[in-house]
């Protein structure tokens, strides 16, 4: 399927003729399928799930554990696995964090984390390493801005109970290896926790291939609607950890002076889940399967060749990335313009990027930038829209320096 055929099922596009989006980092555009689901949702099977005995009540549990199922054949997560739902990958993470983490850590252990980490899994560790007295160590990047593994190697040690990564930045353009990475630091007994948020709509997801212990991820980045996120665990570390948000669903038995709770996956669900956009990220599911990752992989490595071919030509703009493991999102800058002022001439032009620190601080500072521009490719996305692209980008030298 050509990009050009797979935007008739974006309603988004075909409603916004003038609009070039490339910020799907942030968050994708979504399928017809996936926002008919959420009024399919409310129009024919809203109730609380699992709280009433009534049919529909059951039938909103039905959605909720068919999508739960789904979503770990989806990512391969085998029998060892469990899937809990959260409201987002952040929420997820911090699941591990405070579940885990501050349970598990004492004065003296390590936790290893890489510095391309978004904040959503860096600040939660630097906060539990501190509430535990534990010692947050970063490994860097090696001169062609790919994690640098073997600094990540020499940093690994008998101390370093956490080792935690992104599977995809959401700045670079760099792949990881995973599985080589978790089975590194298994060496060392480490717990391992992927985010797979940049990854999820990009690349076949296997957990049982990667063999980590945790992996998170929001629904909507992957055409899903907000408000769904998901942490798959391994289920003999779930079933030892304390609950994380406490509340209604995740109980057993309560009296006045204590509580036993529910098994897993309940365990970690606490309060009433959004049970629609659970939904439509099985619907989201449907529609990545029915392109499948190797078409997705195709056209999205075509547009970001020729994104990387046109990029260049542009003499004023400097570009970030690891020419071997090109993925889906670049960032640039342009000397003495301000991201800021580049994005809001592209903004006046309808060119949607992102510009800032893209939730990873420590990864600016780091590059030696305090911020940066950055444009996001999906499978939906068109050579035209690069080419309007890099016409904005003239246009803001142009604005700026005059023609
Ligand atoms: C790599 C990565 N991890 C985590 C997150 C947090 O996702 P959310 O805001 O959906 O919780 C993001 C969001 O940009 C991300 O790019």
């Amino acid at each position: 399927m050509r990009p050009e055929e797979i935007r008739k099922d974006f309603p988004f596009f075909e409603k916004n003729k003038n609009i070039t989006y490339l910020d799907s980092a942030a968050t994708s555009q979504k399928p017809s399928i996936v926002i008919d689901s959420l009024k399919e949702y409310y129009e024919t099977f809203n109730a609380n799930a699992g709280r009433g005995s009534y049919g529909l009540s059951a039938k909103s549990k039905e959605i909720l554990e068919n999508t739960r199922e789904k979503l770990k054949d989806f990512t391969k997560a085998g029998h060892d696995y469990e899937l809990i739902f959260t409201k987002s990958a952040t929420e997820a993470l911090n699941l591990v964090s405070y579940s885990y983490g501050l349970n598990n850590l004492k004065k003296g252990d390590q936790v290893l984390i890489s510095i391309a980490d978004h904040h959503a899994n860096l600040v939660n560790w630097q906060y539990i390493c501190e509430k535990t007295g534990s010692e947050l160590k970063y490994f860097y990047l090696d001169e062609n801005l790919n994690l640098d593994l073997e600094d990540y190697r020499r940093k690994l040690n008998s101390k370093t109970k956490i080792v935690a990564f992104t599977g995809a930045s959401n700045v670079l353009s760099f792949e990881v290896e995973i599985a080589k990475m978790v089975e590194m630091a298994k060496e060392y007994g480490a717990v391992t926790v992927v985010d797979a948020t940049q990854l999820i709509s990009h690349r076949q997801i296997d957990v049982d291939a990667y063999k980590c212990d945790f992996l998170a991820f929001s629904g909507h980045k992957a055409l899903a609607s907000q408000g769904v996120g998901c942490l798959i665990g391994k289920k003999d570390l779930l079933n030892k950890m304390d609950p994380f948000l406490l509340g209604g669903d995740m109980i057993e038995y309560v009296t006045e002076e204590s509580v036993s709770y529910a098994e897993i996956p309940s365990k970690f669900e606490a309060g009433t889940l959004d049970i629609g956009a659970i939904y439509s990220l099985n619907k989201a599911v449907d529609y990545i399967n029915h392109i499948g990752y190797e078409s997705i992989e195709k056209i999205e490595r075509n547009l970001f060749s020729y994104l990387l071919e046109e990029i260049e030509k542009l003499d004023f703009v400097k570009i970030y990335y690891d020419p071997s493991h090109s993925h889906t999102n670049l960032i640039f800058t342009i000397e003495n313009i301000h991201p800021h002022d580049i994005s809001q001439i592209l903004d006046y032009y309808g060119i949607c990027i992102r510009t800032g620190h893209h939730c990873a601080q420590p990864l600016h500072r780091y590059l030696g930038l305090n911020s940066s521009s950055r444009v996001s490719i999906a499978f939906y996305n068109t050579k035209e829209e690069i080419n309007r692209l890099i016409w904005g980008l003239k246009k803001v030298k142009e604005v700026i320096y005059g023609a």
